[in-house]
């Protein structure tokens, strides 16, 4: 297997050649050792791992980093690594608050919050003057982490806030007095580039791309990027992206490394190196409403996402 390098001129944004020639996706069974322990030393996205201190110890919280979990492709990671990702920077002292910005709910029901009991959601706190993120935050299983719920009453937000002043700016607005109080706002954003995720993009410092390690995983990437390009220039400059997450890697098969290399090689140094393998393990943590962090604590995927909190801390 060639070694990607990323290129200069594929990480220009806006330039990226996000093709895959179908022909070379063709059998899944070569099995290659990628694993951290193998003879050529490097990590699952074909590069040497980069070094990560260990997160320093904090001795005060806040003002937040905010941290859109975007990509308009449902599927592909964005509820699980929100979850994961919160409870392992949680585990490392940060205080977490993650935002359910999709009406489905699923990171409440992850959390074992069944949404559609609430009588007030992130949807009050949005569209009721009167409400604030205090008035609906909720404590979660896991300690420093906690959550603004959301029901299928944000679909309703969504056409509502079409005729608000400042529409797109209104998660911003109403999150910025919780920010001191957070290490990271982590905002699980819904399948689509609609009003609430541009809202959350208005909101964010930084956008994590979960992509996962499929055929057609790169489509609607460009469109993703774009749309944050526009984000930047007409509502929030300082916006960036702040790592590309790859997500349901399959080590043992050729079509999952080739996606992979095509990942880095398009976007070069912010893919992260923590990479999510596919497992059933994650499927069976929502249906026991808890993180894999405290569902299955030793588990590959707690260690990956612990990975990628460090590496989140570090940039
Ligand atoms: N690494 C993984 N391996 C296997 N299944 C996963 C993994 N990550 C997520 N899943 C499962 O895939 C489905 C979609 O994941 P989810 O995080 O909800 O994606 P999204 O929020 O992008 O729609 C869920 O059933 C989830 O349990
Ligand atoms: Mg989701």
């Amino acid at each position: 297997m060639s070694q990607p390098q990323p290129s200069a001129e594929g990480r220009a944004r806006g330039a990226v050649d996000l093709s895959i020639a179908p022909e070379t996706t063709g059998s899944s069974e070569d099995e290659v050792d990628l694993s951290p322990g193998s003879s050529r030393g490097l990590g699952p996205t074909g590069r040497p791992r980069r070094r990560i201190p260990e997160p320093p110890l904090l001795d005060k919280h806040g003002p937040a980093s905010v941290l859109a979990m975007c990509n308009q492709k449902g599927g592909v990671g964005k509820t699980t690594s929100t979850i994961n990702l919160g409870a392992a920077l949680a585990e490392y002292g940060r205080k977490v608050l993650l935002v359910d910005f999709d009406p489905q709910g699923a990171l409440s029901v992850g959390l074992g919050v069944q949404p559609h009991q609430l009588e007030q959601t992130i949807y009050n706190v949005i569209m009721e003057r009167a409400v604030g993120v205090e008035d609906v935050v909720m404590r979660t299983s896991v300690d420093g982490m906690d959550l603004l719920p959301s029901n299928i009453d944000l679909s309703a937000a969504e056409v509502q806030l079409v005729a608000e002043v400042g529409r797109e700016q209104t998660l911003q607005r109403v999150l910025r007095p919780a920010l001191p109080e957070y290490d990271y706002v982590l905002v699980d954003c819904q399948p689509s580039l609609g009003l609430l995720t541009v809202n959350a993009l208005a909101a964010a410092d930084g956008v994590i791309i979960p992509l996962e390690c499929e055929f057609f995983s790169l489509r609607g990437v460009a469109l993703l990027i774009d749309t944050i390009e526009k984000v930047r220039e007409r509502l929030n400059p300082d916006l960036e992206i702040s790592g590309i997450l790859a997500t349901m890697f399959d080590p043992r098969t050729l079509h999952s490394r080739e996606v992979m290399a095509r990942v880095v090689e398009a976007f070069g140094d912010i893919v992260y190196d923590s990479v999510i393998n596919r497992t059933v393990r994650f499927p069976e943590t929502t249906v026991a409403g808890e993180p894999i962090t405290r569902w299955a604590p030793q588990s590959s995927g707690a260690q990956a996402y612990r990975a990628l909190a460090r590496e989140v801390i570090a940039r």
